[in-house]
């Protein structure tokens, strides 16, 4: 490792700040097209195993730089931030969720992300734990014995359940449903708008707002969202109780700085962007370890014994977590090798060196979290399943962009804490009343949307543990 960090620093000094990355260039265009449209996971092992740690290519009149080194994506993602920008993509996501977290820049982003954080942290979710618990306890008892279920199907309904339990109060019950199917119809028409239209007509982003090409469905799950969540609003304003731990009551509260308080535009921005990032990441994080756990059955009995010697047959609290070592090994590990979000991206707004390298302004960066997750160079069979690796000593020396499945730096995710302890008090509420193992004839197939998700679900048989 240090051999290689030196042979790095070398490299850096020897490139010239006006040279180019390497890439496959313009004649390669169509090669390019097809190797991302087919897999852009296996597209960036091909052009990181042929040009090295970054590789410069182009869509059309767009420049984009793939980087894979620990080293470069600290500087764009934490120590450079603020040469940076949310790629094209996030910003198309702007049309649905507004000026949220996820989707805002500049002075804006920080006030909001100033404001909203103290809500999410630490010591204000273990609050959440017994919501978590208690809605995984009602899941489980549907569970029939020897049964075959979609498991991300039942993940997403429960993740759901638990987002809006947590975050906006029990009491908004049915909405919950229409909430969760108009976000997935609503990103779903936008991202259809992304991957056809947009290519071919660039400068027409404007059309997102309106309802040609495909986008009346998308719009009109935006206005059936927005009656749910300004109602939800309402509600709270007319009737605000100091004794609620809801995010819209929370955030009806806090005052900025300067005394100021968030708008309902801005409240409504907030409570979208936290039901979409909130829900579905986790159901996938939580799908692919029962996955992984069904596909290695000895790590799925060590976490039967460990929650048996922990729990001795009770519910799960806060408390329990800082026992469930195995539990959270078995979390980071899945997220490890198939990281719900399966890259992020970041455009360049004024010329800015990265790796030694000039990436010049409005340049796009793609940073693909699963293929550094699985390089070599950081992880020892990196290919296999193995919670172990993060309880030995080594897992304290990886670089420290070697392993981000919640990103990192200023826009770090501001749920990780909550998607970790959730993923963890599910996960164990469910196997300790279930088993999991794969169905037969059923495999894992993914496709890299703007996060992995499973082509035609997870199944899986079920059966239940005495
Ligand atoms: C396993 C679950 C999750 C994963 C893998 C995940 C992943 C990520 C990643 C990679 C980012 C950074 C994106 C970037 O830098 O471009 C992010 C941002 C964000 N996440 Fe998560 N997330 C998860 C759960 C959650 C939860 C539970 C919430 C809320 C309750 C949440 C809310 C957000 C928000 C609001 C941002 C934007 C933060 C900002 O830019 O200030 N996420 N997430």
């Amino acid at each position: 490792m240090q051999w290689l960090q030196n042979e790095r620093v070398s490299t850096l000094t020897r490139r010239m700040m006006s040279e180019r990355p390497p890439g496959p260039g313009w004649r390669a265009a169509m090669n390019v097209l097809e190797g991302l449209r087919r897999d852009p996971r296996v597209f960036v092992q091909e052009m990181t195993g042929r040009y090295g740690d970054v590789v410069h290519f182009r869509i059309g009149h767009q420049n984009l730089l793939i980087f894979i080194h620990p080293d470069d994506i600290e500087e764009i993602l934490l120590t450079k931030a603020k040469s940076f920008h949310k790629d094209r993509v996030t910003g198309l996501l702007r049309v649905g969720l507004g000026d949220g977290l996820l989707t805002s820049e500049g002075a804006h982003w920080k006030r909001q992300r100033r404001m909203v954080s103290p809500s999410m942290r630490k010591r204000q979710i273990a609050s959440y734990a017994q919501a978590m618990v208690a809605r995984a306890e009602a899941f489980a008892q549907t569970l029939g014995d020897d049964q075959q279920r979609d498991i991300h199907h039942d993940m997403m309904i429960l993740t759901l359940e638990i987002v809006t339990d947590t975050l906006f109060g029990a009491d908004i019950g049915a909405d919950a449903h229409q909430v969760g199917q108009s976000l997935e119809i609503m990103l779903e028409s936008f991202l259809h708008y992304t991957r056809t239209w947009r290519r071919l007509l660039p400068p027409w982003e404007v059309l997102l707002n309106h309802p040609v090409l495909g986008m009346g469905r998308g719009l009109e799950a935006r206005d059936a969202l927005d009656k749910v969540i300004y109602r939800l609003i309402d509600e709270r304003r007319a009737q605000p109780d100091a004794g609620r731990q809801d995010l819209v009551s929370l955030l009806l509260a806090v005052r900025d700085e300067d005394g100021s308080q968030m708008s309902n535009l801005q409240l409504r921005d907030e409570s979208l962007t936290m039901f979409m990032a909130g829900h579905e990441t986790t159901a996938l994080a939580l799908s692919y370890a029962l996955w992984l756990l069904a596909e290695h059955p000895e790590a799925m009995a060590r976490l039967q014994q460990e929650i048996d010697e922990v729990l001795k047959g009770r519910s799960a609290t806060f408390d329990d977590l800082k026992s469930l070592t195995w539990a959270h090994a078995v979390v980071r590990e899945s997220m490890r090798l198939v990281p719900p979000a399966w890259a992020v991206g970041r455009e360049a707004i004024e010329d800015v060196e990265i790796g030694g390298y000039l990436m010049p302004s409005k340049w796009q960066a793609l940073i693909p979290i699963w293929n550094v997750h699985r390089d070599p160079r950081w992880f020892d069979k990196p290919q296999d399943f193995a919670p172990q690796r993060w309880l030995e000593p080594k897992a304290q020396e990886l670089p420290r962009f070697a392993y981000f499945p919640f990103g990192g730096g200023p826009r770090t995710c501001i749920g990780n804490h909550f998607a970790i302890m959730e993923a963890v008090l599910v996960l164990v509420t469910l196997c300790q009343r279930a088993t999991f193992a794969q169905a037969e004839g059923h495999s894992l197939e993914l496709h890299p949307s703007v996060t992995l998700r499973p082509v035609g679900g997870v199944v899986m048989d079920v059966s239940r543990r005495a």
